[in-house]
């Protein structure tokens, strides 16, 4: 074994991880990412799912409600006996063709629940166990960051925002304490959420799926293995002097176009 696979097999070793939405997507892609370098892994969703990383421990649970969000903190935390690296990954995107009028006040509501409010939720009973990791690192996973969204994907928009804001917040709130808090900022990645949601549009709207490459400077979809190496440095010591920070990964998407 070269130095470089060694590094890459032991870099997070004795480190306990939570990741929410880790049952197919990117946050499988992390939470596979994570085993294959060391770690103890606990994963949580809905539904466990083919993708769902054998190596990692499922917590079956809704996160979009106060109770569900606070229930499954405190069982990974339970699990592991303790937490270095909180990944706030779960989130969901339901595209409303008719635009901005027709969304009701319950889906912009449903859109800061799963996207914005899980993610306060999950974190507020993990922090004390954080803080005493002395290495603690949190990556919330947004989208678009504070670009206008089309219509018909203003609340997830609106909601992934909040989310932006929030972990600015918690990135100076913690950094005394020696906890990183950063965010990743996919473009168009894909996954089995994101693929439905193109398949959704394109239908919807009558347009070619090529044309929703139309945007992207590469040229491409990115790979939830893209997403989840990059997740995978910002919560390793190698991005020991990185907090408050929002790495788009996105081919050039919302950067130079
Ligand atoms: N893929 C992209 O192009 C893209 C672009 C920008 C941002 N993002 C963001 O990246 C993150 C991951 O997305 P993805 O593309 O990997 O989507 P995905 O394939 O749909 O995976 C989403 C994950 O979140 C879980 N989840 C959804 N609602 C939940 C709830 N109420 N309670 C608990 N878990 C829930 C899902 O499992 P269950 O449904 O079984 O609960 C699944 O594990 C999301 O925050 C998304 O907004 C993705």
């Amino acid at each position: 074994m070269t130095r470089a696979m060694q590094a890459y097999a032991t870099e997070f070793q004795g480190k306990k991880v939570f990741i929410t939405g880790g049952s197919r997507g990117i946050g499988a892609a992390t939470a596979q990412r994570l085993l294959d370098g060391g770690a103890t892994v606990v994963v949580t969703a809905r539904t466990r799912h083919a993708q769902t990383p054998a190596g990692a421990t499922f917590i079956e649970g809704d996160i979009s409600t106060p109770t569900g969000a606070h229930a499954v903190a405190t069982d990974a935390l339970r699990l592991l006996g303790g937490l270095d690296i909180l990944v706030n990954n779960a989130g969901a995107a339901a595209p409303k063709l008719q635009g901005l009028e027709s969304i009701t006040d319950t889906e912009w509501l449903d859109a800061l629940m799963i996207n914005f409010m899980s993610a306060v939720r999950v974190t507020n009973p993990l922090l004390p166990a954080l803080r005493a990791s002395g290495s603690g690192a949190i990556v919330n996973v947004s989208a678009g960051g504070l670009l206008p969204f089309y219509g018909f994907l203003a609340q997830y928009g609106a909601a992934k925002a909040a989310l932006n804001s929030y972990t600015r917040s918690l990135a100076k709130e913690l950094a005394p304490a020696g906890i990183r808090v950063n965010l990743v900022t996919p473009g168009s990645i894909t996954t089995p959420g994101a693929d439905e949601g193109r398949k959704l549009l394109t239908a919807g709207l009558g347009i070619a799926p090529e044309h929703l490459l139309g945007g992207i400077p590469l040229g491409r979809h990115g790979t939830a293995e893209e997403l989840a190496e990059t997740i995978a440095f910002l919560v390793s010591d190698r991005a020991a002097y990185i907090t408050g920070h929002n790495q788009f990964i996105s081919g050039g998407f919302g950067e130079i176009a």
